[in-house]
């Protein structure tokens, strides 16, 4: 069964910017409001899948090379966003990595402070340059990446990641209430998702059927699925929903 598509009576007039949108779950997200008809700003650190999306969509999509820990390049970036395809309706902060595995004992300083940039600061950053360029629109929204790894921990290795998805959780809930009425605010919490971010997992066959046999559901997430998700929460489908952390991860 095909998802049903986004909707374009409403994205159509839309400014969407997507952190981290050449890839995974951006990438799909950024494809699926493409076809509805929204333009797109599509920041990223991947130059050769940034001209690839500009070669295929045109004039609808303006990628940049933008990253997002750096808080400087974003309030740059977001300025051109807005003078290029008018004021922003929507953001997904997207934009993520796990970091390099390594235990509390292990993390050195500059290892803990660029996960804790790139996953969390630059939502803070994010967010605070959309409420400087944002339209009047109604029906304004922001979608935000946390993980389950919030709750569960995440794999051993990965306790920085996993803190910071706890505290996107803890910023969505803030920033909906601080948003609120104009702009909803909430977050996906993804399980584990065939992206290149979980490039070790899905090597090892072994690897993959150990995690699907403890998911209700049995099997991994696709980036699609996540994006569907995050489309439903950016569109007025979801009008009476702010503040929420929604899984996306089969049941687990
Ligand atoms: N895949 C999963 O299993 C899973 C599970 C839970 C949560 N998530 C979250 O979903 C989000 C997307 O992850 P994904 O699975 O699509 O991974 P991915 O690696 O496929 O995509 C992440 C994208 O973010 C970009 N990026 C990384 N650092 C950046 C920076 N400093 N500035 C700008 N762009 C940057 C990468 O270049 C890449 O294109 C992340 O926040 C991740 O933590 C993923």
């Amino acid at each position: 069964m095909t998802a049903p598509a986004a909707d374009t009576a409403f994205f159509r007039d839309r400014v969407v910017l997507v952190t981290g949108g050449a890839s995974g779950i951006g990438r799909a997200v950024t494809e699926k409001l493409l076809a509805a008809g929204a333009k797109l700003a599509v920041w990223d650190l991947r130059d050769d899948r940034l001209a690839e999306l500009a070669r295929t969509y045109g004039a609808q999509v303006l990628t940049r090379h933008v990253d997002v820990s750096d808080k400087a390049a974003v309030d740059t970036a977001a300025a051109e966003v807005a003078s290029r395809l008018g004021p922003i309706d929507h953001v997904v902060n997207n934009a993520g990595i796990i970091g390099r595995r390594m235990t509390v004992r292990e993390l050195d300083a500059a290892e803990l402070e660029r996960v804790l940039a790139v996953n969390l600061k630059s939502a803070f950053y994010v967010s605070s340059a959309f409420c400087r360029h944002t339209s009047d629109k109604p029906q304004r929204s922001i979608v935000g990446l946390s993980s389950i790894a919030a709750r569960t921990g995440g794999m051993v290795g990965s306790i920085a990641y996993a803190t910071t998805k706890g505290a996107m959780s803890s910023f969505t809930v803030a920033l909906a209430k601080e948003l609120a009425p104009a702009v909803r605010v909430n977050a996906l919490a993804p399980g584990v998702i065939d992206t290149e971010i979980q490039n070790d997992v899905f090597a090892d066959p072994k690897q993959i059927a150990a995690m699907a046999d403890v998911i209700p559901l049995k099997r991994l997430g696709t980036a699609a699925e996540v994006a569907d998700a995050a489309v439903w929460l950016l569109s007025p489908a979801s009008a009476y929903i702010t503040g929420v952390v929604l899984d996306v991860s089969g049941g687990r």
